[in-house]
């Protein structure tokens, strides 16, 4: 088999979405490997179940950058390129990236997003869906891109809202969506 496209993956939190993608390279087949698990918040759960994977774990804790945004970004791509990185996947990584890492990673950067988009980017989005009375919801793979969420969509899932759902149950059968598109979509995406 050939070489297999090195991707790092950005998370913040508990890391579901990072499982799915180490859960997904282990088939002989996939054509990615996930050499760097990073993150913005040293406590982050998904650290601890990426290196539970065998995966190397980084914490660039923002805090210290303050409001220079840039000059922590400027640290991450640092790591990036020292992990030998091609492909960055975003999930659930909860800052808003500059143009500064966005344009360094165009067309290599990949999100997870869990709504239709162009329907209801940023937060709340299951409460929003509920409100609005939708009958269908789902997640969104797309490339990143300088606006907030409006990057070129790689591919969508689509879940049924159904009646009586809270935010709580409707992200849950969202987040299980996610988890099988998402390394769907990386595939696709670095064999493009
Ligand atoms: C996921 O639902 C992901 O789509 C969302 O955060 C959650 C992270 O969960 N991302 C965003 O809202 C980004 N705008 P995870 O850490 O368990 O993958």
């Amino acid at each position: 088999m050939t070489e297999r496209a090195k991707v790092a993956v950005l998370i913040s939190g508990r890391g579901s979405n990072m499982t799915a993608l180490i859960e997904a390279s282990k088939a002989p087949d996939c054509p990615y490997a996930v050499v760097l698990v990073l993150s913005n918040k040293p406590e982050a759960e998904g650290l601890v179940l990426a290196a539970e994977a065998g995966i190397p774990t980084l914490a660039i804790d923002h805090k210290p950058f303050g409001a220079d945004r840039e000059r922590h970004e400027c640290a991450l791509d640092a790591a990036l390129r020292e992990a030998g990185a091609e492909y960055v996947a975003l999930a659930g990584y909860m800052r808003v990236l500059t143009p500064y890492l966005v344009e360094a990673w165009a067309g290599r950067m990949i999100n997870i997003h869990p709504s239709l988009l162009p329907k209801y980017p940023g937060l709340d989005t299951h409460r929003r869906a509920i409100e609005a009375g939708d009958k269908e919801a789902g997640c969104t793979a797309h490339l990143v891109t300088a606006g907030v969420d409006e990057g070129p969509v790689v591919d969508q899932a689509v879940v049924p809202v159904l009646p009586g759902d809270t935010p709580e149950t409707l992200a849950a059968r969202v987040l299980a969506a996610e988890h099988a598109l998402y390394p769907r979509a990386l595939a696709g995406l670095v064999a493009r």
